[in-house]
């Protein structure tokens, strides 16, 4: 690479704070107008937070679990981590129940129960080692995923992005929008673009408050505007992240990157899918496998808390689509490139899919 990206420089929304004894996190329901903290003092609120979108993000979402799981640990007496996790097997399957898509989740909990069942008489220290390795491992695979997708983009050109992705969605620095900052940075992107993401405006709220946070020029842009984006040659990439890739390389992500892709492959614009390893799921063989989360349907009938939708409509709200490995023409995480990703190629990188 010609010349090292100042991560700092682009970067400075952190969702995700420890305190030791709680977990303070950025309420993104009230972004952009408020910036608030949720302090949660025990697993309960931090299983409560996750599942009502206080924080969000596959990768957030599985770092908050991690100190989910320490903080359910509090007034337990254990001479062992095996006795602690004996004591708290309820209070984790409540946490590992509060979204069921994004894979993070479950993979930070069964990493969280796996070194808690091996530590000895200093599990409390161990296991908060754990949850703060879960942390920065995240942003260090970040700012190297934001390395190796942004070579992949040639000066000059305009990318689209969907949902949030970002600082805000992670550790830090982000996974497609680590790539972007990272593209800025290195003066690859000239343009970005982001899509509202209907119903709850992952895109309008946050992506393009915290780009402007860090200096970085964004356009929002209708989700329905995608294609026509496309066809008049402003966008050379859509970089998306994930909430799980299977074994053969399909990808689960928020409701609309399937039709963002499907508009991409027709008009020439290649498709990026950047997110760490810890969001692989080689256990789930395809898209179809997949929990597709629905929300309620007020969050469709309602702007802002106010109706928008005549009395007695219904609503259906799926809120994560499934875009088949066949449309992706570069998967990214910390282990490399994967380009058009398969079956084999995935479990190249990530060892083969456990037998059923
Ligand atoms: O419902 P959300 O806001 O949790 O959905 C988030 C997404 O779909 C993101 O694209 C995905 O989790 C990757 S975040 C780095």
């Amino acid at each position: 690479m010609d010349t090292p990206i100042d991560f700092d420089r682009y970067d400075h929304v952190r969702p995700i704070r420890w305190l030791g004894d709680r977990l303070d996190l950025l309420d993104q329901r009230k972004l952009p107008f408020t910036v608030d903290y949720l302090s949660c003092a025990d697993s309960e609120a931090v299983g409560r937070a996750i599942h009502d979108l206080v924080v969000r993000g596959a990768p957030a979402i599985g770092i908050a679990a991690a100190y989910g799981v320490v903080l359910a640990t509090r007034g337990v007496q254990a001479e062992s981590g095996a006795g602690a996790l004996a004591g708290i097997g309820q209070r984790i399957d409540a946490l590992g129940r509060s979204r069921p898509t994004a894979v993070n989740l479950m993979w930070a909990i069964a990493r969280m129960r796996a070194a808690l069942s091996g530590a000895g008489a200093d599990w409390r220290a161990v296991i908060e080692r754990e949850a703060v390795a879960i942390e920065r491992e995240d942003l260090a695979a970040n700012r190297r995923m934001g390395e190796l997708g942004a070579m992949l983009i040639p000066p000059g050109s305009g990318v689209l992005t969907h949902c949030n992705t970002g600082s805000l969605a992670t550790a830090g620095f982000g996974t497609a929008l680590g790539v972007i900052r990272a593209g800025v940075a290195l003066h690859r992107i000239d343009r970005v673009f982001a899509g509202e993401t209907r119903p709850w405006l992952q895109g309008a709220r946050l992506t393009v408050w915290e780009l402007r946070e860090d200096g970085i020029p964004a356009t929002l842009i209708a989700d329905s505007a995608g294609a026509h984006l496309m066809k008049t040659g402003a966008v050379d990439w859509l970089v998306v992240g994930a909430d799980r890739i299977c074994a053969n390389g399909d990808v689960a992500n928020k409701i609309g990157t399937y039709q963002h892709a499907i508009a991409a492959r027709h008009h020439g614009v290649k498709v990026m899918v950047v997110a760490p390893a810890s969001t692989v799921d080689m256990a789930t063989p395809n898209g179809d496998a997949i929990h597709i989360e629905e929300r309620s349907g007020d969050e469709l009938l309602a702007m802002a808390g106010v109706r928008t939708v005549a009395e007695g409509v219904q609503a259906f709200n799926p809120v994560f689509d499934v875009t088949p490995a066949a449309l992706i023409d570069a998967l990214v995480t910390e282990r490399g490139v994967i380009g058009h990703p398969d079956g084999a190629r995935m479990a190249a990188v990530f060892g083969p899919a456990p037998r059923a």
